[in-house]
């Protein structure tokens, strides 16, 4: 009999996710799982017991009973100490944890023999593991709502206008830390017409805060601000300093501040000063993303809105509950996909392989032992750092020519190929140089084109290639042209297999010729918006 997964409705107060939703209800169930859900689990989210019954699902009367008959039950937040009492003995559970946070959670669930997988812990790194992961797509639905929060406190527009009542400038806004919630308030802010500037330890996103619409804003003071697998580390005393004066001068300038500055299992750094709140213009905003880890912003209270100095501090910590909908959907679809990589055989059964190092990773508790934390996932070796340009300068020191070729060895090449040219005008057939230099020349062309292209383009551009060098077609049109009405099956003529071969490399070249046009357009689509 395939296994049972369960969705509670969420306990946490103000908590309206719901872990699953009637459309990925019905993907669970063509993996062969049967689904119940506590009655009244979507409604806050706006999906009814209605649109669960017609995806397939069971919706049971109470919670009891639900934790009660669930193989495996699927949730958001941790559960509480009376939802874990409700557990089945042996039952897998799949949510949020923060083992490092709930010492006491892991003990109740290790007691139940239970198998934890803490979608939190997943190794974010693997790129595998990009599908199944619910903290980014929850912290890009939690920045587009900061924005959001920010425009509804915020007494003004966030784009300018010229109108005939007057001029209106745009709103400033400033984003501290351009992690994933940084990045999607940049792009909701851009959107939305504001200015938009941000500021990371990290100096590598600052490409990413440009081609969402921001500007970076460095701190005067050289230091790596990376600390490995895409996150920070805690700074020097002397870029601290420098990060303060930098940041009090924007408090001053600008009229929204969103901050997500956060290093894991770090208390949030305090970026915010209370004197840079004093500074600020009256009825600007800043809403603090780290409220929970203790907030970027020395004035914020976690889970309130203020106003203090005249500016409102927001200090929500429930940000991607308030988008329910979106955020619920978004939260199915990744646990699908982690059901998906539990059930390969689509047979309604799971195996938890610890031998994966995606479901290790995540796997807390297994059949009752604690398992976390994880050993760190092996990751490819990265690139090595590109060597500095201390080389080329010694290089010039000893009187070398620069540049990609020196000119005695582009001599030597020179001289080497014209020579080859001039052995095979001598022996070859004439016909065999003419094509030779086509062929050549070719190369050359090709090499040009492919070499000028960002690396992003390669496969749009190699497939497009593909399908324009399809000649093959044009020789083999040629071949069967002439004599079309008189090809015959007679093969005992060496023409005729020629001409079959010919129609043979059209069908081939065919295939190459659109199947490279539509594999560009499919990725050109990509780069569009
Ligand atoms: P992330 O780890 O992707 O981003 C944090 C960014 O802060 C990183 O880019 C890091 O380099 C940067 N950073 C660290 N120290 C810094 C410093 N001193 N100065 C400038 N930048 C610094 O994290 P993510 O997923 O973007 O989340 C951001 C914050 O939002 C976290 O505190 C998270 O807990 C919180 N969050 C809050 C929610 C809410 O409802 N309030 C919902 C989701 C996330």
């Amino acid at each position: 009999m395939s296994l049972l997964i369960g969705v509670p409705r969420e306990v946490f107060p103000g908590e309206k996710r719901v872990a699953s939703v009637p459309d990925v209800v019905q993907k669970l169930a063509k993996l062969g799982f049967r689904v119940a859900v506590e009655t009244g689990a979507g409604d806050a989210a706006n999906f009814a017991d209605d649109a669960y019954r017609a995806a397939g699902a069971e919706v049971v009367p109470t919670a009891a009973e639900l934790w009660a008959k669930a193989d495996i039950v699927f949730k958001v937040r941790p559960p509480t100490p009376a939802e874990v009492g409700l557990m089945r003995e042996g039952g897998t559970l799949i949510d949020f944890i923060w083992p490092a946070q709930n010492p006491e959670l892991m003990q109740q669930l290790a007691a139940k023999k239970a198998t934890v997988l803490a979608i939190d812990c997943l190794p974010r790194q693997l790129s595998r593991a990009q599908k199944m992961d619910a903290l980014t797509s929850m912290a890009g639905i939690s920045g587009y709502r900061a924005v959001v929060e920010a425009a509804n406190a915020f007494g003004r527009l966030f784009s300018g206008q010229v109108t005939a009542a007057g001029k209106i400038p745009p709103a400033k806004v400033f984003i501290a830390g351009a992690g994933v919630a940084g990045l999607a308030a940049i792009g909701a802010a851009a959107n939305l017409g504001a200015i938009v500037r941000a500021n990371d330890t990290r100096a590598e996103v600052a490409d990413q805060v440009a081609s969402l619409g921001g500007e970076f804003v460095k701190v005067d003071y050289e230091e790596e601000g990376s600390g490995g697998g895409g996150y920070a580390k805690v700074m020097s005393e002397g870029f601290q300093q420098a990060q303060r004066e930098m940041y009090a001068k924007q408090a001053r300038e600008v009229d929204i501040v969103i901050t997500t500055a956060l290093i894991p299992g770090k208390p949030a750094p305090k970026l915010i000063t209370a004197d840079m709140v004093r500074t600020m213009k009256p009825g600007s905003v800043i809403v603090d993303m780290a409220a929970e880890q203790g907030g970027n912003c020395e004035l914020t209270e976690p889970g309130k809105a203020v106003v203090k100095h005249g500016v409102t501090i927001i200090g929500y910590t429930d940000l991607a509950s308030r988008l329910a909908t979106q955020a619920s959907t978004l939260y199915a679809s990744n646990l699908l996909r982690l059901t998906e990589e539990l059930c390969k055989a689509k047979d309604g059964m799971i195996v938890v392989d610890m031998e994966d190092q995606a479901i290790r990773g995540l796997t807390v508790i297994k059949d009752g032992a604690i398992t976390w934390p994880a050993p760190p996932p092996k990751l490819p070796a990265a690139p090595p750092p590109k060597p500095a340009a201390a080389p080329v300068a010694a290089k010039k020191a000893h009187g070398e020519a620069s540049g990609p070729m020196s000119r005695t060895k582009a001599a030597i090449l020179f001289g080497a190929g014209a020579l080859v040219f001039l052995l095979i005008g001598r022996y070859a057939p004439p016909s065999f140089l003419g094509h030779f230099t086509v062929f050549v020349l070719g190369c050359f062309i090709g090499y040009m084109v492919v070499w000028n292209v960002k690396p992003a383009l390669h496969t749009p551009l190699m497939s497009v290639t593909n399908a324009v060098s399809s000649i093959i077609a044009i020789g083999a049109l040629v071949q069967i042209a002439p004599d079309l009405t008189k090809i015959s099956t007679n093969l005992s003529r060496p023409e005729e297999w020629i001409r079959w071969l010919a129609v043979i490399a059209i069908g081939l070249a065919s295939i190459n010729m659109f199947g490279g046009f539509a594999v560009t357009q499919r990725m050109l689509q990509m780069f569009r918006k």
